[in-house]
C-alpha cells in the first residue's frame, strides 16, 4: 500500500504521458485514499501558473468515480523551466523546498524524467547543484523507457545514474510489468505441474507473442521516427514477456535471482545471422486510408523515412529446453486491433488412431495455451473435443481461469500500480540493469544486421495485421498465427 509524505517532481509536465498517463493515475491513487499527503510539482517549459496549469490537467483527469478533482489539483504546482538551463534548476529545487515545508514531505523527492530521452542526461548532470538532492528523505528517480538507444548510449546513462544513485533507488520503467497477467507468467508456468511439465520443445512447438495497436503516433512523432518500432516495443517489452516465458525456474523469487534468470535466457538467443535475417525479421511501415494519413504522409516524418511501424520476427534459443523451438513476436501501429497476448502452440499429438476418419483428422488444431493480457485478461487453452450431438469434432477454446476485461472502470491502470510501487520503494517490477543491458545487446546486433542487408520496409493495410511478410514468416514452416482477428 502506497504511504504518502512525498513530493514527485516530474520533469516534463505538458507532454503525452504526464498529461495522458501520470496525472489520471495519481488522481486514482489520490481518489483511493493511496496518496495522502503529496505534493506534485511541474516543471515544463510554458509559460504557466500553478493555477494555468492546474487548468490545463484538468480535462485530462477523468475517472470512472466522481473523484475530488478540486481536492487533488491542491496538491499540484507548477514551475517554468527550461531543463537544459542550470540556472533554472535553482529556482525549481527552490520551490520544490517550500511546497515539502508547507506540506510537511520530509524531503523525501521522486523525480521523475517525462521528458524526450536525449534530455534525461542534462538533467542528470544538473541534479547534484540544484539543491534537489539536500538531504533529509529519500531520493528516487524514475526513467521512462527507452533506457538509451542502443548498448554504448544505455550503458552511458547508467553510469551517470550510478554515480549519484543506489540501484535501488532508480526506477527504470517497463510499464508491461504491472500488468496483471505478466506478472502472472510465472505463477502460471512455474505453479502448476500441467504446464511446467511440458514446458520445452518436447511438448511446445513454437511461441507466439502479439503486441499490436491500433493507435498511430499519437503526437510522437520526433521520438517515434527516430526510434521505430523494434526500439519502442521489442527490446523492452517484448524482451521482457520473452524471458519470463524462456527462463528457466529462477532460484527464488527474489528479484536478482529473477534476473538472474531471465538474463541467462536472453543470453542463449540466437544472433541474427546475416544470411537469414532478411528471412527472420520482417518490417513494414503503415498505409493511409480516407480518414487517416499514411506513416509517410504524417505531420513532421520524413516522406524518405525507414522508420519500421511494424516488426515481427523469429527468435531461436540454444538451448536444450528450446532447442527447435521459434519464438515468434511482432508489433505494430495502426493495426486491426489493439490486443497483447501470448499463444504459447503445442505439438501434435500422435494421431494414428484418427487416420481413417477424415471429419475428425481434417477438424483437429493444435492446443493452443492463450496468456490473454490486454484489452482482457486470461488464461484459456484450445482442445479437440467432439460436440455433444456426436456429429461434429473440432476445438474449443477452454477458459482456464481469471478472464476479465483487463482495464474495466475499478481496475488500476498499469501506471496506477507501478506509481504505487514507487512511492513503496518496491524495485521488483522495474527492470534491472542487466536485463536492459543485455536486450540492448540482442536489438544492437539485429540493427546492425539490418544496417548491412537493407531489409525491404513493406507498406501495410491500415487495419490489417501487418504486411503478408509476417505471416509467411511461419507459413513458410507450415506454421501460422494462432490469433488473426482479420478473419
Ligand atoms: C509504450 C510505447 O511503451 O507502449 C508506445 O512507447 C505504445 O508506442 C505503448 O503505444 C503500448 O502500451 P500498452 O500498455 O497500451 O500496450
Amino acid at each position: 500500500m502506497a504511504t504518502s509524505n512525498v513530493q514527485l517532481v516530474i520533469f516534463g509536465g505538458t507532454g503525452d504521458l504526464t498529461t495522458r498517463m501520470l496525472m489520471p493515475s495519481l488522481l486514482g491513487l489520490f481518489d483511493t485514499g493511496k496518496l495522502a499527503n503529496f505534493a506534485v510539482l511541474i516543471l515544463s517549459n510554458r509559460n504557466f501558473t500553478d493555477d494555468d496549469y492546474r487548468e490545463f490537467i484538468r480535462p485530462f483527469l477523468r475517472r470512472s468515480t466522481k473523484p475530488d478533482i478540486p481536492g487533488f489539483l491542491q496538491h499540484i504546482f507548477y514551475q517554468t523551466m527550461d531543463v537544459t538551463k542550470a540556472t533554472d534548476y535553482t529556482a525549481a529545487a527552490t520551490k520544490s523546498h517550500e511546497i515539502d515545508k508547507k506540506f510537511d514531505l520530509g524531503g523525501n523527492r521522486i523525480f521523475y524524467f517525462a521528458v524526450a530521452p536525449r534530455l534525461f542526461s542534462p538533467i542528470i548532470a544538473s541534479l547534484p547543484d540544484s539543491g534537489f538532492l539536500a538531504r533529509p528523505g529519500y531520493k528516487r528517480v524514475v526513467i521512462e523507457k527507452p533506457f538509451g538507444q542502443d548498448y554504448p548510449s544505455a550503458k552511458a546513462l547508467n553510469e551517470q545514474l550510478n554515480h549519484l544513485f543506489h540501484e535501488d533507488q532508480i526506477f527504470r520503467i517497463d510499464h508491461y510489468l504491472e500488468k496483471r497477467m505478466v506478472q502472472n507468467i510465472m505463477l502460471t508456468r512455474f505453479g502448476n505441474g500441467l504446464t511446467e511439465g511440458i514446458w520445452n520443445s518436447h511438448f511446445i512447438d513454437n511461441v507466439q507473442v502479439t503486441l499490436s495497436e491500433t493507435v498511430g503516433l499519437e503526437n510522437r512523432a520526433g521520438y517515434y521516427d527516430q526510434m521505430g518500432a523494434t526500439r519502442d516495443m521489442v527490446q523492452n517489452h517484448i524482451f521482457q514477456l520473452i524471458s519470463l516465458l524462456a527462463m528457466d525456474q529462477p532460484i527464488s523469487l527474489r528479484q536478482g535471482d529473477v534476473t538472474e534468470a531471465k538474463v541467462a535466457a536472453l543470453r542463449m538467443l540466437k544472433t541474427p545471422d546475416l544470411q537469414l535475417i532478411n528471412q527472420q525479421f520482417v518490417l513494414g511501415q503503415y498505409l493511409g486510408n480516407q480518414q487517416e494519413p499514411a506513416y509517410l504522409d504524417e505531420e513532421r516524418i520524413p516522406k524518405t523515412s525507414r522508420t519500421e511501424t511494424f516488426v515481427a520476427g523469429e527468435l531461436n534459443f540454444n538451448s536444450y529446453r528450446w532447442d527447435g523451438v521459434p519464438f515468434y513476436f511482432r508489433t505494430g501501429k495502426r493495426l486491426a486491433t489493439k490486443t497483447t497476448r501470448i499463444d504459447v502452440v503445442f505439438k501434435a499429438p500422435q494421431l494414428k488412431l484418427f487416420e481413417e476418419h477424415h471429419q475428425v483428422i481434417d477438424h483437429l488444431a493444435p492446443n493452443i495455451l492463450t496468456i490473454l493480457i490486454d484489452p482482457d485478461e486470461g488464461l484459456s487453452m484450445q482442445l479437440n473435443t467432439r460436440d455433444s450431438d456426436e456429429e461434429t469434432f473440432g476445438s474449443t477454446n477452454a477458459i482456464l481461469a481469471n478472464t476479465q476485461p483487463a482495464t474495466g472502470f475499478e481496475t488500476p491502470e498499469a501506471y496506477e500500480s507501478l506509481l504505487s510501487d514507487i512511492i513503496d520503494g518496491n524495485t521488483e517490477n522495474f527492470p534491472q540493469w542487466r536485463e536492459i543491458a543485455v536486450a540492448w545487446q540482442f536489438i544492437d546486433a539485429l540493427r546492425a544486421g539490418w544496417q548491412k542487408t537493407s531489409p525491404i520496409i513493406h507498406q501495410y493495410l491500415l487495419g490489417s495485421m501487418g504486411p503478408e511478410q509476417a505471416d509467411k514468416l511461419l507459413t513458410r514452416t507450415g506454421r501460422y498465427w494462432a490469433f488473426d482477428p482479420t478473419k
